[in-house]
């Protein structure tokens, strides 16, 4: 039996295709409230489909069911072939997939219903959150314990990548989504007052940096070396640039609440840290770049390629854009 046959790819497959129907769901829902900022009657008076409840079934569904089901698929598609083993606890890895469509599907149901905590990508009630740490620590547990039956000494970076995706966002959903039930559906946060928002936006831009970048760069560091047939440019810069991104990422929440109650030195903190993350946004860019060096006349015709080196430079434009944005001066026109 060859060793490709010792892979779990049944869950694998299951997050690639549930990635497609919930980026067609999520997509078509922004294109929606998109229509209705444009044409506020596309609500049809109709309170489930109004913009305030729709825009975070958006969200929620284009970042964790569309970008969530394929950094499952890919972190268990690489962390198989990176370690020469088969997943760890396939029966847990399994009830990764179904309690994660779970999670979607309450998602669907209540945000147009109107239940909501209001914190912006934790809209998610209590039951449902308690739902989501639970299915993310049995992710952790596939995940590590795949990498500790590895067969190969080293631990890939790529892997690295998603070790940090997968411990962050525990520790993030948990503190953040502490709260007091006072129903079913409804409950308190924890927190009170800037504490609250200081919590909600070291959790919602580190949802950014971790879910939607350490995760995806662990992607990167697997694919478009696999995919131009060349080795990674430099293995020392991975692991600079993963240390520098995972330090500065956490620190940079405060630029979410500049000219607010939060005390000025705080903001300040956040602009400045926000300001290095380019440095360490940008080694990663460079790295994914210069492994396509001398593999540059594949990108004719490789259409994979084609749209790894557009990721890529996507990263590089938007990871410039963040840090401008972050500058305080510069937000004044906005909030004032
Ligand atoms: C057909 C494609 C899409 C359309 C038409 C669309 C449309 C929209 C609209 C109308 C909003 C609300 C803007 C507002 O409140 O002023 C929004 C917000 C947002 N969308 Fe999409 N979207 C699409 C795809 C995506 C994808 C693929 C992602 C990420 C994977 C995404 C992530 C977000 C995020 C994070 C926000 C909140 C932005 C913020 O508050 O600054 N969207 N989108």
């Amino acid at each position: 039996m060859s060793e490709q046959m010792t892979y779990n790819d049944k869950v694998v497959r299951q997050f690639s295709i549930m990635t497609i129907v919930w980026g067609i769901v999520g997509m078509l829902v922004g294109v929606l409230i998109a229509s209705q900022l444009a044409w506020p009657a596309m609500n049809f008076d109709t309170a489930w489909l109004s913009f305030g409840r729709l825009r975070p079934l958006h969200t929620n569904a284009v970042i964790f069911a569309f970008g969530g089901s394929a950094l499952f698929a890919c972190s268990y598609y690489v962390v198989q072939r990176t370690c020469h083993t088969a997943l760890f606890a396939p029966k847990l890895a399994s009830f990764t997939f179904w309690g994660w469509q779970a999670v979607i599907l309450s998602a669907v149901i209540t945000l147009p219903l109107g239940f909501t905590s209001s914190k912006e990508y934790a809209e998610l009630e209590w039951p449902i959150d308690i739902l989501i740490a639970i299915v993310w620590i049995s992710y952790a547990i596939v995940f590590f314990g795949t990498i500790a039956q590895r067969k190969i000494k080293s631990i890939y970076v790529a892997n690295w990548f998603f070790g940090a995706f997968i411990i962050t966002i525990a520790m993030l959903h948990i503190v953040n989504s502490a709260a007091l039930p006072v129903s079913f559906l409804k409950s308190y946060s924890a927190y009170a007052g800037v504490q609250d928002a200081m919590i909600q936006w070291w959790y919602g831009h580190n949802a950014v940096g971790f879910f939607l970048t350490a995760g995806f760069l662990g992607m990167m560091y697997y694919f478009l070396p696999k995919q131009a047939e060349r080795p990674v440019y430099s293995y020392r810069l991975s692991v600079v640039h993963f240390w520098a991104l995972c330090f500065t990422y956490i620190w940079a929440g405060p630029h979410h609440l500049h000219y607010t109650a939060l005390p000025d030195w705080t903001q300040s903190l956040g602009m400045v840290l926000s300001l290095i993350l380019l440095a360490p946004s940008w080694g990663g860019m460079i790295n994914g770049m210069m492994t396509l060096s001398g593999a540059w006349d594949k990108l004719r015709t490789d259409p994979i390629l084609k749209f790894l080196v557009v990721s890529v430079s996507f990263y590089g434009m938007s990871t410039f854009e963040g840090p401008m944005m972050a500058i305080k001066s510069d937000r004044s026109h906005v909030v004032l």
